[in-house]
């Protein structure tokens, strides 16, 4: 037993290593904190924070799994680039969906998800020396990848005025000479901004010129609005020579739990994402793989519900927050809505004030890089007169949103 005065001046159990202990603070663990305190306090709070589908995964999907978990022929190691079943319904998923023919056996790979997917892809391509491009407000990964193998991020300024899409031209020659990764993610997490199919030939051009590695994130592909349909940068002629585009079943069917995606596209850059995932673990487990397979299958059935609940939540966040005077641009696509913080305060102080205030979580901007700050994010992740009852909060409250 340790008394106090045997204190160790040295540690006796190794520091973490400086790239993890160098990333900066994840906003999101410092929320969690935040949230802990409150309900500590007695606080009931409403979390729409997160951004965790609430809905469970359709039944005929959770069947579809079990049926191939009871075959103990899925009970061993699944193959490396994904089972046969699940490649094959991907590319009639791509085909049908976008109009993209791809080589099942080449040019896609089943992944753990989206999240790991990107973190492997960048592994494969960033050196201590390299850049990778990142738009200044981005999902936590797209930014913390690259300094976790050691490589620079150079932030692209994105904003409302530019519609959150950066401006390629005004990359210095210098910058892209030395970058190896874009990190693009349309319908954008968390502003929910879209992309059109001219942005991307601008993009995949650009990656062209410079032989930079063009990662598209579209895991809200099917998670659209009012007719929108994003399109894949795939669709580009010539985006096969230089991109990768990252798909997850986790929001179209509500398979968070399943750990399901797959990487589509390049079949050298593939082949890279093939290398760095042989070396550290094995893959999806097959039953998962039949599942996802047969929801691909039926995209439409079960992607459209759950859309559409979606979209009737977005309506009801809108029109609340409208009438507690903000100004509001309904977003196309994704589960959140990207919002102003009133004047007064910063991000994450605000998100403080409404749980203080009105026991309402939202996410702080500045959670998505120095970008996002000025800004908060609401998750659509509860039942519309779940969603309601927060704008009653907010309006006890007196919260309301001041202008200059
Ligand atoms: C933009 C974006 N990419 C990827 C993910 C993670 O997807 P997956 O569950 O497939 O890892 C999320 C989850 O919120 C996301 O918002």
């Amino acid at each position: 037993m340790r008394t106090r005065n045997d204190t160790p001046t040295t540690s006796t159990t190794a520091a973490p290593s400086r790239r993890l202990t160098a990333l900066p603070t994840y906003v999101f663990a410092w929320l969690d904190e935040l949230k802990a305190e409150a309900r500590a306090r007695g606080a009931n709070l409403l979390d729409l924070g997160i951004g965790n589908p609430d809905q469970p995964t359709p039944p005929a999907i959770v069947d579809a799994i079990a049926r191939a978990y009871a075959d103990p022929r899925t009970h061993g190691y699944p193959p490396f680039r994904g089972m046969a079943r699940f490649l094959g319904a991907v590319t009639n998923f791509m085909k049908s969906r976008f109009g993209v023919a791809l080589d099942a056996e080449r040019e896609v790979l089943c992944t753990s998800g989206g999240k790991e997917g990107i973190a492997h892809l960048v592994m494969a391509f960033a050196d201590e020396d390299s850049i990778a491009l990142v738009p200044s407000i981005h999902y936590p990964v797209h930014g913390r990848a690259a300094p976790l193998v050691g490589a620079q991020v150079e932030l692209l300024p994105i904003s409302p005025q530019n519609g959150y899409l950066p401006d390629l031209d005004a990359i210095p020659a210098s910058v892209a000479r030395k970058a190896r990764l874009l990190m693009l993610n349309y319908p954008h997490n968390p502003t929910g901004a879209v992309a059109s199919l001219g942005f991307y030939e601008e993009a995949v051009a650009f990656c062209a010129r410079y032989g930079i590695v063009l990662v598209s994130d579209l895991a809200y592909s099917e998670i659209t609005f009012d007719g929108y349909i994003a399109p894949s940068v795939l669709e580009v002629p010539g985006a096969a020579e230089v991109a990768v585009e990252f798909h997850s079943l986790s929001k179209s069917f509500n398979m968070a739990g399943s750990r399901i995606g797959f990487a589509a596209g390049n079949a050298e850059l593939i082949d890279a994402l093939y290398g760095v995932r042989t070396n550290m673990g094995y893959g999806t487990p097959a039953a998962i793989q039949e599942g996802g397979a047969f929801a691909l299958d039926h995209v439409r059935e079960f992607a459209r519900p759950v859309a559409k609940r979606y979209e009737q939540r977005r309506d009801v966040v809108v029109e609340g927050f409208r009438a507690l005077g903000w100004e509001v641009n309904p977003p196309a696509a994704t589960m959140f809505v990207w919002l102003r913080v009133p004047t007064g305060f910063d991000s994450q102080g605000w998100s403080r004030h409404l749980i203080d205030r009105a026991g309402v979580v939202v996410t702080p901007g500045n959670a998505f890089g120095p970008g996002g700050e000025g800004f908060f994010r609401v998750s659509l992740v509860a039942e519309a007169d779940v969603m309601g009852e927060a704008f009653t909060r907010m309006r006890d409250a007196g919260v309301r949103f001041a202008r200059d």
